[in-house]
């Protein structure tokens, strides 16, 4: 990883932590993944060859610059959907930052309108990292818009277990898809469709 990102990340992982202690309202909190979710992240797309992925939830963009560093050096890209202005415009300034704008496909919506827009099989690779009671009603879509073969990595898997059980149920009824659950960071809940 060059340099200039590598600073940039580790500044974002500073502010993260220090602006998310101080502050309570949830919607100017970052709620940023562990570096280390990252770098599992980072190897994920490139190990499965992922060109095509779906972020949901942007927040300032820390997990999407870990997605579109791997994204990059796959010809790839990254398309990330957040609710929040007050978000889409600290992520856009960090893709930036980064020299990574051409990588990313950023927009300001819902994610259950995005998914819906989407077509079938349109993504390799999905990260969820949104509001957990919303994930069981966009599953019909997020399982509709992942190509078989797929991956689908969910964030907050042990830090928020029975907010996201619901969800871990769904998927595990699913007989389509396999999964597993993977103790880096606060727990990466993932999923494959089969072929
Ligand atoms: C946990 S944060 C994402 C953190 C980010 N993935 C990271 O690690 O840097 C969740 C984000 O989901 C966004 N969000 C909440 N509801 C949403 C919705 N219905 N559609 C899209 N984004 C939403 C919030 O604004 C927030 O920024």
């Amino acid at each position: 990883m060059e340099k200039s990102l590598s600073f940039l990340l580790a500044e974002l992982e500073q502010f993260g932590k220090t602006n998310d202690a101080t502050i309570t309202d949830r919607p100017r909190r970052m709620l940023n993944i562990t570096r280390d979710t990252g770098e599992f992240l980072d190897l994920l797309v490139r190990a499965t060859n992922a060109r095509r992925v779906l972020e949901i939830g942007t927040s300032n963009g820390y997990s999407t610059l870990w997605l579109a560093h791997a994204a990059r050096a796959l010809g790839g890209k990254v398309t990330t959907v957040d609710l929040s202005r007050f978000k889409f415009d600290m992520a856009a300034g960090n893709f930036a930052r980064a020299g990574l704008t051409a990588f990313i496909d950023q927009l300001q919506d819902d994610a259950g309108k995005l998914l819906a827009r989407q077509s079938d099989a349109a993504f390799d690779l999905i990260f969820l990292d949104s509001e957990r009671p919303e994930y069981p009603g966009w599953w019909p879509e997020i399982r509709r818009v992942l190509r078989p073969g797929g991956l689908l990595v969910v964030d907050n898997a042990t830090s928020h277990v029975a907010e996201m059980a619901p969800f871990v149920a769904l998927v595990k009824a699913d007989q389509q898809f396999s999964s597993c659950l993977v103790p880096v960071g606060n727990g990466e809940f993932m999923a494959t469709r089969s072929l």
